[in-house]
Order: structure tokens, then C-alpha cells, then sequence
């Protein structure tokens, strides 16, 4: 059965028949034309941390596609008392066609698949978080910036950063990544895309250094400088990321019409000035909306692939 845990695990073909779908959602959505492809089926979905935008968007999304979406907080299921995760997957996925989830370790959500009997969509997890990617992919081809962009990713090398690896790698366009020195993408996810950059072409780029990776960038990609769960780490991040804020001045040496992208929410005065983020707002705030048609159209891509297997 297939699942949508990492983007690592797709093909650059299925990729972009995600993305397809979801282009047509939008476009049906927009026209005020409303298909239901997964009337009287239903979505769980956990979560393990806070949310604003994936919850909304997976909720309205599986609603607008004719499910009945169900919000499991941890802190009100079992799971939150101590319930294995192995045991929750057995269970939910025999009353449910799909479940959304939103936790730590990657192992837990590949723990709950491995026992699942519907497929599972990773909501975001410690090391990736495919649905918002598929969404940022969305926008910057809305956007214009072409089938092959110069992405230049900056702050700390998280879920979000390690999901652009394997977006760049797959897809085979060009990503630099400038993360502070202690805060670079992990080694195994570095080694992981250069083998998938052989097939695709893209072009892999590591700096300690902002201005060196914006140079001439057609998207620059920003994210918090302390992901949820990392609270604790704060006061120390916010030293050891100092000169690593995008700013106007940062963007300015990017490609004149560069698009700015935060997966949102943003820190203001941290890992982004007000300046930049509200001089970009259009970018930021319609990748946000893309979620929901994104998601969308990985909701009926794994129906699909369910479809075809049985
Ligand atoms: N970008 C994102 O996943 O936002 P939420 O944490 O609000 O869901
Ligand atoms: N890297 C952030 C993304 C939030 C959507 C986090 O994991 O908290």
C-alpha cells in the first residue's frame, strides 16, 4: 500500500501527477465546480503538536472531496496516555479509509503505516513534512519560476529543509542550502540526494553562508530557526543565528523577480524581517492556500493508487 510519508519515496512522475490533480482541484474549485471523487469516506487525523494550517486545510479538503474529516488531538486519544502507536494504527485504520498524521520521530509515523490498513499522509514529523512541499512545488510553479529554479534555502536544516533535499533531488532542479555551522541537514539525507540528484540532474549545493546561496536565486525558502519540540533550544538558536534573517537587503541579491516562501508561521524579526515577509505577503500567503488544494490532490492520488492495487 502506498502512503505519503516522504517525498523520498516518490517518483518524480508521481510527483508531478500529485500535482496535476491538485491544478485541476484548484481550477474546478475556483469554477465553483464541486466533484466529490471521496464521497462517504473518512479521514483521521493526529496530532501530536500544534497547528494552524494543516489542520485547517486537511479538514476543509477531505470535506470539499466528500469525506468526513476527524480531529484526534493526542492529548484526548489513548496515544496520549501511552497507547502504542502499532495498537492506534490497528484500530483507526479499520474505521477509517485515511489517516493525517502530525508528530515527532519519523520512526512513529512509520511505525503507525507499517501497521496501518489505509494509507497514511505525513502531516509533518521531526524529518519531513511532504504535504507543505508539495504546496511550496505548487506555488513556485504558479509563480512562474519555471520547470528548473535556482532555490536557495536559509536557516536550519529541519523537516522542512531536509523536504526541499528531496523535492530538489527528485524533481532535478538546483537547491542551495546555507544553514549555520552545527544546524546543517543531517548527512544521511545529504548522501540520500545525491544519489537521486544522479538520475534527475539536480543540482546540490551546501553553504555557512546566506549571500552566497540567494545569489541570483529565483526563490528564496525560509522556516523558524526552533522547530515544535525544540523549545528548549531557543535562547542558544537565537544566537547561533545571527546574519541568517532574510532581509530586504538578502533579497535584493537574489533574481530580480525572486519569490519569497515561508511555510508559515513566521517569526518576525527572526528568521525574517517584517520588510521582507510583508513585501512578499502575495507569495507567502497563496503557498498557504495551496496547502488545501495540494493536499487535496494527494488525498485522491493515494484513493488512486489504492484503487489500482485492489
Ligand atoms: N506550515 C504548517 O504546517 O503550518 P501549521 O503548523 O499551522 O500546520
Ligand atoms: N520546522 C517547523 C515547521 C512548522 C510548520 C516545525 O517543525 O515546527
Amino acid at each position: 500500500m502506498r502512503h505519503f510519508l516522504s517525498l523520498k519515496d516518490y517518483e518524480k512522475s508521481e510527483i508531478l501527477e500529485i500535482l496535476s490533480l491538485a491544478r485541476d482541484i484548484k481550477r474546478d474549485l475556483k469554477a465553483n465546480k464541486s466533484t466529490r471523487p471521496l464521497a462517504g469516506k473518512s479521514l483521521a487525523m493526529i496530532f501530536e503538536k500544534s497547528s494552524t494550517r494543516t489542520r485547517v486545510s486537511f479538514e476543509v479538503g477531505a470535506a470539499q472531496l466528500g469525506m468526513r474529516p476527524i480531529f484526534l488531538s493526542s492529548r484526548d486519544i489513548q496515544l496520549g496516555r501511552g497507547e502504542p502507536m502499532k495498537d492506534t494504527a490497528r484500530v483507526i485504520s479499520r474505521m477509517v479509509d485515511m489517516v493525517m498524521i502530525r508528530t515527532f520521530a519519523h520512526s512513529r509515523l512509520e511505525e503507525f503505516a507499517a501497521y496501518s490498513s489505509a494509507p497514511v499522509i505525513n502531516g509533518l514529523s521531526d524529518d519531513f513534512h511532504p504535504a507543505q512541499l508539495m504546496a511550496d512545488y505548487m506555488t513556485m510553479r504558479e509563480l512562474g519560476c519555471g520547470d528548473r529554479p535556482i532555490v536557495a534555502w536559509v536557516g536550519d536544516g529541519n523537516n522542512m529543509a531536509n523536504s526541499w533535499l528531496m523535492l530538489a533531488s527528485k524533481m532535478g532542479f538546483e537547491l542551495r542550502v546555507a544553514a549555520p555551522k552545527g544546524y546543517e541537514i543531517a548527512q544521511k539525507w545529504v548522501e540520500l540526494a545525491k544519489d537521486f540528484a544522479l538520475k534527475s540532474g539536480a543540482k546540490l549545493y551546501f553553504y555557512n553562508d546566506p549571500i552566497k546561496a540567494v545569489q541570483d536565486a529565483n526563490v528564496v525558502a525560509t522556516d523558524v530557526w526552533t522547530s515544535m519540540g525544540r523549545e528548549e533550544e531557543n535562547e542558544k538558536r537565537l544566537k547561533d543565528f545571527g546574519g541568517f534573517g532574510v532581509t530586504s537587503e538578502l533579497m535584493s541579491r537574489a533574481d530580480r523577480k525572486a519569490i519569497l516562501l515561508h511555510c508559515l508561521p513566521a517569526h518576525r524579526g527572526e528568521e525574517i524581517t517584517d520588510e521582507a515577509f510583508e513585501s512578499h505577503a502575495d507569495s507567502i500567503f497563496l503557498e498557504a492556500e495551496n496547502r488545501l488544494h495540494a493536499q487535496k490532490g494527494v488525498m485522491v492520488w493515494l484513493s488512486d493508487a489504492q484503487k489500482r492495487q485492489s
